[in-house]
């Protein structure tokens, strides 16, 4: 989950260097030293890197960019003439400085703090490549779903080789895992998940397996509380990430005790701290307590959450407090 960002003034220091938010994420050394900001700070186990999942429509040649203070945009993909537009491969030599800046970071952090890439699942960024921004129950991308199912297909299979590219890559360059983040799980219709969330992410844990043999990818689906039991099977995944919505102690009942756990305190507990903060953070350290677990947000860091609680969280985890 996002451990950079706007809460941090180093981050927002160096934020305001960049002419753009793709910018910094395209410039290794600024993207090295975002992502070092909390393992600095908080000393946390594992680093993620600092990028976003929207440099893959980027890398596709579809027009992107970050309106400051709205979110993410881009040149929407509703037709088939812009799907042809698109590049048949995702253009490697475009992320060359995310590789760059990936082993920056390898070689910048201590040698026991583990380095997490990470792609978005094709649902996720479809959606956004569809809709051009982030919609309310996407609706333009199951439109596209229902009335065009053919160039729906088509997109998530570019996304799918691309992102198997991509995630391979990262590989290469040094991280020690990968997460896919399918942010927008909650939006599928029960009935479609396996085609359009949980098969495109099962062919891309598969894809990257077979060209990096042992490679660790972890699965967040974001709604996916009611399939906790067969996730990780359906995926393939080696761990699956649970969002702030779901019961730890039903997340434990359910989910396979040999299939590894993160998440997933709410982050607006982050935010408000005192002794509300101790007790959800109890309840989870206690549930998966014994099992392979590992404590996070269940979703990315907020913009107003203070430090100060961030440090309480990290020093009450490890049973410092
Ligand atoms: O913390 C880190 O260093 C990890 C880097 C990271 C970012 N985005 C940086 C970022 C990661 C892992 C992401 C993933 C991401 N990006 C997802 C999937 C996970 C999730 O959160 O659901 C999604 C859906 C996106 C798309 C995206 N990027 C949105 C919707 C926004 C705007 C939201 C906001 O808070 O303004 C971004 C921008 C973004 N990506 C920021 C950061 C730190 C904020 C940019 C800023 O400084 O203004």
């Amino acid at each position: 989950m996002r451990q950079a960002g706007r809460y941090l003034p180093e981050y927002r220091e160096i934020r305001g260097r960049a002419r753009s938010f793709l910018d910094f994420c395209y410039t290794p050394e600024l993207a090295i030293e975002a992502t070092l900001q909390p393992i600095r700070r908080f000393g946390f186990d594992a680093a993620i890197l600092f990028s976003d999942i929207l440099v893959v429509p980027d890398a596709f040649g579809q027009k992107v960019w970050f309106a400051e203070g709205e979110g993410p945009r881009l040149e929407p993909v509703t037709t088939r003439e812009a799907f042809a537009a698109l590049k048949p491969r995702i253009d490697l030599e475009h992320l060359q400085p995310v590789f760059e800046a990936i082993g920056g970071v390898r070689a910048a952090l201590p040698a026991q703090t583990a380095l997490f890439g990470f792609c978005g699942a094709p649902w996720t960024v479809a959606s956004y490549m569809i809709a051009g921004r982030g919609t309310k129950d996407l609706a333009p991308a199951r439109l596209i779903a229902y009335r065009d199912p053919e160039l729906f297909a088509q997109l998530i299979e570019r996304l799918v080789e691309g992102s198997i590219d991509y995630l391979s890559r990262q590989f290469e360059a040094g991280v020690d895992a990968v997460q896919i983040f399918e942010s927008f799980a909650s939006a599928i219709p029960e009935r479609h998940v396996a085609a359009w969330s949980d098969e495109p992410i099962r062919r891309i844990v598969a894809g990257v397996r077979a060209r990096v043999p042992g490679a660790r990818i972890i699965v967040f689906s974001r709604g996916a509380g009611h399939r906790l039991s067969w996730l990780a099977a359906a995926t393939g995944a080696d761990a699956i990430g649970i969002d702030w919505t779901v019961d730890p102690v039903r997340a434990v009942r359910e989910v396979p005790a040999t299939v590894p756990t993160q998440g997933n305190l709410d982050p607006m507990a982050l935010v408000a701290g005192g002794e509300m903060l101790e007790r959800e953070v109890e309840v989870i350290l206690s549930a998966f307590a014994g099992r392979p677990h590992i404590f996070n947000l269940g979703h990315g860091i907020l913009p107003e959450t203070p430090i100060a609680h961030v440090e309480r969280l990290v020093a009450k985890v490890r049973g410092q407090v």
